[in-house]
Protein backbone atom coordinates (compact mmCIF):
# COMPACT_ATOMS: atom_id res chain seq x y z
CA UNK A 1 0.00 0.00 0.00
CA UNK A 2 1.56 3.26 -0.87
CA UNK A 3 2.36 5.38 2.21
CA UNK A 4 1.80 9.23 3.29
CA UNK A 5 2.83 10.57 5.90
CA UNK A 6 0.53 10.81 8.86
CA UNK A 7 1.28 13.96 10.35
CA UNK A 8 2.32 17.53 8.51
CA UNK A 9 -0.16 19.44 5.63
CA UNK A 10 0.39 16.34 3.66
CA UNK A 11 -2.09 14.25 6.44
CA UNK A 12 -4.31 17.45 6.81
CA UNK A 13 -4.75 17.31 3.35
CA UNK A 14 -7.00 14.43 4.21
CA UNK A 15 -8.17 10.85 2.48
CA UNK A 16 -5.17 8.62 0.91
CA UNK A 17 -5.57 5.19 1.59
CA UNK A 18 -3.33 5.58 4.69
CA UNK A 19 -5.66 8.01 6.26
CA UNK A 20 -8.35 5.55 7.48
CA UNK A 21 -12.12 7.41 6.69
CA UNK A 22 -13.35 5.64 9.78
CA UNK A 23 -12.03 5.14 13.30
CA UNK A 24 -13.77 3.63 15.54
CA UNK A 25 -12.64 3.17 19.26
CA UNK A 26 -13.25 1.12 22.22
CA UNK A 27 -12.79 4.02 24.99
CA UNK A 28 -11.49 1.54 27.74
CA UNK A 29 -9.29 2.21 30.49
CA UNK A 30 -10.96 5.05 32.74
CA UNK A 31 -10.89 3.40 36.36
CA UNK A 32 -7.66 1.41 35.95
CA UNK A 33 -6.47 4.99 35.24
CA UNK A 34 -8.37 6.30 38.29
CA UNK A 35 -7.32 3.78 40.47
CA UNK A 36 -3.76 4.50 39.44
CA UNK A 37 -3.76 7.80 41.55
CA UNK A 38 -6.11 6.83 44.37
CA UNK A 39 -9.23 8.59 42.92
CA UNK A 40 -12.52 7.05 42.25
CA UNK A 41 -13.64 5.35 38.85
CA UNK A 42 -16.09 8.58 37.80
CA UNK A 43 -12.70 10.73 37.72
CA UNK A 44 -10.67 8.72 35.26
CA UNK A 45 -14.67 8.85 33.22
CA UNK A 46 -14.39 12.91 33.60
CA UNK A 47 -10.75 12.92 32.44
CA UNK A 48 -12.02 10.58 29.33
CA UNK A 49 -14.59 13.25 27.99
CA UNK A 50 -11.35 15.37 28.04
CA UNK A 51 -9.70 12.09 25.86
CA UNK A 52 -12.53 12.68 24.00
CA UNK A 53 -12.90 16.04 22.82
CA UNK A 54 -8.85 15.88 22.30
CA UNK A 55 -9.15 12.82 19.96
CA UNK A 56 -11.70 14.23 17.98
CA UNK A 57 -9.66 17.27 17.21
CA UNK A 58 -7.02 15.25 16.41
CA UNK A 59 -9.01 13.18 14.40
CA UNK A 60 -10.10 15.79 12.28
CA UNK A 61 -6.72 17.52 12.10
CA UNK A 62 -5.76 14.22 10.58
CA UNK A 63 -7.82 13.80 7.76
CA UNK A 64 -10.39 11.38 9.49
CA UNK A 65 -13.67 12.07 8.69
CA UNK A 66 -15.47 9.25 10.89
CA UNK A 67 -15.31 8.81 14.94
CA UNK A 68 -17.23 6.22 16.02
CA UNK A 69 -16.82 5.98 20.25
CA UNK A 70 -17.88 2.70 22.54
CA UNK A 71 -19.12 5.03 25.54
CA UNK A 72 -21.77 2.67 27.26
CA UNK A 73 -22.31 -0.96 26.38
CA UNK A 74 -25.22 -2.62 27.49
CA UNK A 75 -23.07 -4.76 29.19
CA UNK A 76 -22.15 -1.80 31.45
CA UNK A 77 -25.59 -1.73 33.08
CA UNK A 78 -24.15 -4.33 35.51
CA UNK A 79 -21.95 -1.40 36.96
CA UNK A 80 -23.22 0.08 40.38
CA UNK A 81 -25.61 2.26 40.06
CA UNK A 82 -23.33 5.23 41.03
CA UNK A 83 -21.11 4.55 38.52
CA UNK A 84 -24.04 4.12 36.01
CA UNK A 85 -25.74 7.62 37.06
CA UNK A 86 -22.67 8.91 36.82
CA UNK A 87 -21.80 7.81 32.91
CA UNK A 88 -25.20 9.38 32.24
CA UNK A 89 -24.53 12.64 34.00
CA UNK A 90 -21.65 13.29 31.76
CA UNK A 91 -23.15 12.05 28.00
CA UNK A 92 -25.47 15.02 29.62
CA UNK A 93 -23.25 17.56 30.68
CA UNK A 94 -21.16 16.87 26.81
CA UNK A 95 -24.25 17.26 25.08
CA UNK A 96 -25.20 20.37 26.87
CA UNK A 97 -21.69 22.10 26.76
CA UNK A 98 -20.87 20.85 23.32
CA UNK A 99 -23.69 20.72 20.80
CA UNK A 100 -23.32 24.01 20.09
CA UNK A 101 -19.73 24.05 19.16
CA UNK A 102 -19.88 20.64 17.35
CA UNK A 103 -22.67 22.45 15.34
CA UNK A 104 -20.60 25.65 14.66
CA UNK A 105 -17.74 22.87 13.57
CA UNK A 106 -19.98 21.32 11.04
CA UNK A 107 -19.79 18.21 12.86
CA UNK A 108 -23.12 15.66 12.55
CA UNK A 109 -23.81 14.17 15.51
CA UNK A 110 -25.28 10.33 15.98
CA UNK A 111 -25.87 8.41 18.87
CA UNK A 112 -26.05 4.71 18.36
CA UNK A 113 -27.82 2.39 20.49
CA UNK A 114 -31.31 1.95 22.06
CA UNK A 115 -33.43 4.38 23.47
CA UNK A 116 -36.06 2.36 24.29
CA UNK A 117 -34.89 1.83 28.24
CA UNK A 118 -32.90 5.33 28.09
CA UNK A 119 -34.38 7.95 31.16
CA UNK A 120 -36.78 10.27 29.33
CA UNK A 121 -34.23 13.47 29.71
CA UNK A 122 -31.20 11.75 28.04
CA UNK A 123 -33.50 10.42 25.05
CA UNK A 124 -34.57 13.53 24.50
CA UNK A 125 -31.26 15.48 24.66
CA UNK A 126 -29.83 12.67 22.28
CA UNK A 127 -32.61 13.48 19.62
CA UNK A 128 -31.96 17.17 19.88
CA UNK A 129 -27.98 16.59 18.99
CA UNK A 130 -29.02 14.37 15.93
CA UNK A 131 -31.83 17.02 14.66
CA UNK A 132 -29.53 20.20 15.75
CA UNK A 133 -26.74 18.71 13.60
CA UNK A 134 -28.69 16.87 11.03
CA UNK A 135 -27.35 19.18 7.98
CA UNK A 136 -23.96 18.93 8.91
CA UNK A 137 -21.48 16.47 7.11
CA UNK A 138 -17.56 17.85 7.16
CA UNK A 139 -17.12 14.90 10.37
CA UNK A 140 -19.38 12.57 11.92
CA UNK A 141 -19.26 11.78 15.42
CA UNK A 142 -21.20 8.79 16.59
CA UNK A 143 -21.28 7.87 19.93
CA UNK A 144 -22.45 4.65 20.84
CA UNK A 145 -24.69 4.99 24.12
CA UNK A 146 -26.77 1.73 25.78
CA UNK A 147 -24.85 0.03 22.70
CA UNK A 148 -24.43 -3.34 22.09
CA UNK A 149 -23.59 -5.28 18.48
CA UNK A 150 -25.78 -8.07 19.28
CA UNK A 151 -28.63 -5.95 20.20
CA UNK A 152 -28.59 -4.03 17.22
CA UNK A 153 -28.36 -6.65 15.06
CA UNK A 154 -31.82 -8.48 16.84
CA UNK A 155 -33.14 -4.84 16.60
CA UNK A 156 -32.60 -4.57 12.67
CA UNK A 157 -33.57 -8.44 12.09
CA UNK A 158 -37.33 -7.45 14.31
CA UNK A 159 -37.33 -4.45 12.12
CA UNK A 160 -37.13 -6.42 8.73
CA UNK A 161 -39.08 -9.10 10.03
CA UNK A 162 -42.17 -6.57 10.51
CA UNK A 163 -41.85 -5.25 7.07
CA UNK A 164 -42.02 -8.84 5.85
CA UNK A 165 -44.74 -9.48 7.50
CA UNK A 166 -46.32 -6.52 6.64
CA UNK A 167 -46.04 -7.72 2.87
CA UNK A 168 -43.24 -4.53 2.05
CA UNK A 169 -40.35 -6.45 1.86
CA UNK A 170 -39.72 -10.18 0.53
CA UNK A 171 -37.40 -11.99 2.74
CA UNK A 172 -35.28 -12.90 -0.51
CA UNK A 173 -34.98 -8.83 -0.69
CA UNK A 174 -32.98 -8.76 2.50
CA UNK A 175 -29.38 -8.30 1.47
CA UNK A 176 -26.04 -7.66 3.19
CA UNK A 177 -26.75 -4.01 1.69
CA UNK A 178 -30.22 -4.26 3.24
CA UNK A 179 -29.21 -5.60 6.25
CA UNK A 180 -27.20 -2.81 6.63
CA UNK A 181 -29.69 -0.09 6.63
CA UNK A 182 -31.95 -1.63 8.95
CA UNK A 183 -28.88 -1.16 11.75
CA UNK A 184 -27.97 1.96 13.86
CA UNK A 185 -24.96 3.30 11.36
CA UNK A 186 -27.14 2.95 8.25
CA UNK A 187 -25.33 6.00 7.01
CA UNK A 188 -22.15 5.40 7.74
CA UNK A 189 -19.32 3.27 5.97
CA UNK A 190 -17.69 0.75 7.59
CA UNK A 191 -14.91 0.97 10.17
CA UNK A 192 -11.72 1.02 8.56
CA UNK A 193 -9.68 1.30 12.10
CA UNK A 194 -11.17 -0.09 15.09
CA UNK A 195 -8.85 1.37 17.97
CA UNK A 196 -8.97 -0.25 21.57
CA UNK A 197 -7.07 1.37 24.49
CA UNK A 198 -5.55 0.31 27.48
CA UNK A 199 -4.00 -3.04 26.58
CA UNK A 200 -7.48 -5.41 26.31
CA UNK A 201 -7.77 -7.05 23.32
CA UNK A 202 -11.60 -8.05 22.52
CA UNK A 203 -14.19 -6.31 21.00
CA UNK A 204 -16.67 -6.35 23.90
CA UNK A 205 -19.57 -6.52 21.99
CA UNK A 206 -18.95 -3.33 19.46
CA UNK A 207 -20.05 -3.01 16.01
CA UNK A 208 -20.26 -6.53 15.20
CA UNK A 209 -21.50 -6.47 11.65
CA UNK A 210 -19.72 -3.26 10.72
CA UNK A 211 -16.02 -4.64 11.74
CA UNK A 212 -16.00 -7.36 9.33
CA UNK A 213 -13.00 -5.98 7.72
CA UNK A 214 -11.83 -3.02 10.25
CA UNK A 215 -8.20 -3.48 10.62
CA UNK A 216 -7.54 -4.14 14.77
CA UNK A 217 -5.03 -1.66 16.56
CA UNK A 218 -4.64 -1.80 20.77
CA UNK A 219 -3.09 0.46 22.13
CA UNK A 220 -1.87 0.35 25.93
CA UNK A 221 -2.53 3.51 26.70
CA UNK A 222 -5.40 3.88 29.40
CA UNK A 223 -8.41 6.21 27.41
CA UNK A 224 -7.70 9.36 29.74
CA UNK A 225 -4.01 9.84 28.20
CA UNK A 226 -5.01 9.16 25.11
CA UNK A 227 -4.03 11.99 22.98
CA UNK A 228 -2.82 13.12 19.21
CA UNK A 229 0.17 11.32 19.56
CA UNK A 230 -1.64 7.82 20.09
CA UNK A 231 -3.99 8.47 17.67
CA UNK A 232 -1.25 9.34 15.00
CA UNK A 233 0.26 5.69 16.04
CA UNK A 234 -2.96 4.04 15.61
CA UNK A 235 -2.97 5.48 12.52
CA UNK A 236 0.83 4.81 11.25
CA UNK A 237 0.29 1.29 12.40
CA UNK A 238 -3.20 1.35 9.85
CA UNK A 239 -0.70 2.59 6.79
CA UNK A 240 1.32 -0.39 7.17
CA UNK A 241 -1.61 -3.06 6.85
CA UNK A 242 -2.45 -4.73 3.77
CA UNK A 243 -6.28 -4.73 3.63
CA UNK A 244 -6.70 -7.95 1.10
CA UNK A 245 -10.51 -8.65 2.05
CA UNK A 246 -9.85 -12.12 1.39
CA UNK A 247 -8.36 -11.91 -2.13
CA UNK A 248 -4.44 -12.44 -3.09
CA UNK A 249 -2.15 -9.47 -2.63
CA UNK A 250 -1.91 -7.66 -5.69
CA UNK A 251 1.17 -9.04 -7.95
CA UNK A 252 1.34 -12.52 -5.92
CA UNK A 253 1.59 -15.43 -8.12
C1 LIG B 1 -14.14 2.61 29.87
O1 LIG B 1 -13.39 2.53 31.02
C2 LIG B 1 -15.45 3.35 30.08
C3 LIG B 1 -16.62 2.46 30.10
C4 LIG B 1 -16.62 1.20 29.87
C5 LIG B 1 -17.90 3.09 30.38
P1 LIG B 1 -13.66 1.45 32.14
O2 LIG B 1 -14.60 2.03 33.14
O3 LIG B 1 -14.08 0.16 31.56
O4 LIG B 1 -12.21 1.32 32.77
P2 LIG B 1 -11.49 -0.01 33.27
O5 LIG B 1 -11.53 -0.99 32.16
O6 LIG B 1 -12.25 -0.48 34.47
O7 LIG B 1 -10.11 0.45 33.60
C1 LIG C 1 -16.27 -1.78 26.62
O1 LIG C 1 -15.49 -1.67 27.74
C2 LIG C 1 -17.40 -0.80 26.66
C3 LIG C 1 -17.01 0.60 26.56
C4 LIG C 1 -15.81 1.08 26.36
C5 LIG C 1 -18.09 1.55 26.66
P1 LIG C 1 -15.72 -2.59 29.03
O2 LIG C 1 -14.67 -2.19 29.99
O3 LIG C 1 -17.13 -2.51 29.47
O4 LIG C 1 -15.45 -4.04 28.44
P2 LIG C 1 -15.01 -5.40 29.16
O5 LIG C 1 -15.95 -5.61 30.31
O6 LIG C 1 -13.60 -5.21 29.64
O7 LIG C 1 -15.10 -6.44 28.10
MG1 LIG D 1 -13.06 -1.46 30.87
Amino acid sequence: MASQPVSGPAARQGASDAIPAHVAIIMDGNGRWAKSRGLPRAAGHERGVEALRRTVEAAREIGIRYVTVFSFSTENWRRPTSEVSALFGLLKAYIRRDLARLKREGVRVRIAGTRDNLPEDIAKLVDEAERETIDNSQFHLTVAFNYGGREEIVRAAQNLAARVAAGDLQPSEITEEKFSTALDTRDLPDPDLLIRTSGEHRISNFLLWQCAYAELVFSDVLWPDFDETALRAAVTEFAGRERRYGAVTAGAS
